[in-house]
């Protein structure tokens, strides 16, 4: 089999910010409170003409245009998201046609806030086979529009936008080198939102027929800091290499009290983990391939780094890759 790896990033994050003070407006926080617990002090919404497919074409245009490939030229194009503008027609079949990609498969992806290591996981696998030549991995959410805004334990943490992710042939010893996917349906009650209102019981969340995000975060927090150490540490393995050989982890961006917990059990420094999360909060699917791109623009990740992506989620699901640029 081939080598396959990420020959180029891209980002989008809608302009409108909303601060920790916003929120003080809005609901009985502090940004004390928000700081100390979470490490977000920001994060953008939505405005009206933005949505999970418009933020992932022009993420999905900027990672192109960085590796330098034409959108003709992509053959697979997976989205990963919770936050959907339809059921159907899938979000990748939008990108597919407002990009101008006539030959390429496309299909959504739906594993909560791990979605996009899935994503770039699976794309691998077409690339590596041979089966395409090149992929288009894309996180893109809205989840500002499935918060519930009166509900304090939820609503600071969570923000929109879209980042993404071109998966071709790289040479050999470059690339995926190793990954660790996994789920417990178990923890599923912890941590949802419903599809279609009427079908969960009376226990879902909803407003005005809104379906609103569920969490037990005591819970997932304990949940995230086991996952994200243990899968690392497997995928790390599976590569044959150690931690000290790895260059840069890119966390799932949740809680910065979540990446030092998780940091200390692994036994690396915080200088070796990308975080922004203080500027975007949460943003599911989003999150590691916004963190990445950033990453590259400012230099921290460079060729020839191995880099580790790990990421938790509804599910309950985990995933992580290990890759040498
Ligand atoms: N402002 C002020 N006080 C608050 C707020 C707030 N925004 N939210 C909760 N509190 C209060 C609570 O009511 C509680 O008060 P009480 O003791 O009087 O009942 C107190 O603060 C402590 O609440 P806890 O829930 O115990 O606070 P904790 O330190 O656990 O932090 C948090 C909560 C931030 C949600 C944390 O548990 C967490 O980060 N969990 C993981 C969340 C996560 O990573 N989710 C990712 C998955 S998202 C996806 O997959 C789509």
């Amino acid at each position: 089999m081939r080598s396959a790896g990420i020959i180029g990033l891209g980002s989008y994050v809608p302009s409108k910010v909303l601060t920790n003070f916003d929120l003080e407006k809005l609901v009985e926080t502090s940004d004390e409170w928000i700081t100390t617990r979470t490490g977000i002090k920001e994060r953008r919404v939505t405005a009206a003409h933005e949505t999970t497919t418009t933020m992932a074409i022009e993420a999905a245009k900027a990672a192109l245009a960085d590796a330098n490939v034409p959108a003709s030229e992509v053959d697979l194009i997976v989205v990963a998201t919770v936050t959907p503008e339809y059921f159907f027609p899938s979000t990748a079949c939008q990108v597919q046609y407002a990009i101008g990609a006539p030959k390429a498969a496309a299909f959504d992806l739906l594993v909560g806030c791990t979605g996009f290591v899935y994503g770039v996981v699976t794309a691998c696998q077409f690339v590596q086979t041979g089966s395409a030549n090149c992929a288009l991995v894309i996180g893109s959410e809205m989840l500002t529009r499935i918060v519930d805004w009166t509900d304090r334990k939820t609503c600071v943490l969570f923000g929109d936008g879209a980042g993404a992710a071109v998966i071709a042939p790289v040479p050999e010893g470059r690339g995926l080198l190793a990954f660790d996917l996994g789920s417990d349906g178990s923890g599923g009650p912890l941590l949802k939102a419903e599809a279609i209102k009427g079908c969960c019981g009376a226990s879902s969340a909803s407003i005005n027929g809104r379906p609103t995000i569920f969490m037990n975060g005591n819970e997932v927090f304990k949940f995230a800091v086991r996952v994200m150490a243990d899968s690392t540490l497997a995928a790390v393995r599976k590569a044959g290499l150690t931690m000290d050989e790895v260059n840069l982890i890119i966390p799932h961006q949740a809680n910065i009290r979540i990446i030092d917990a998780a940091a200390r059990r692994l036994g690396v420094p915080m200088e070796k983990i990308v975080v922004n999360l203080e500027r975007y909060g949460n943003t599911s699917a989003a999150s590691v391939p916004i963190a990445m791109d950033e990453a590259k623009r400012n230099g921290q990740m460079k060729e020839g780094d191995v880099i580790v992506a790990t990421s938790f989620g509804a599910g309950l699901s985990w995933a992580t890759f290990v890759m040498r640029l």
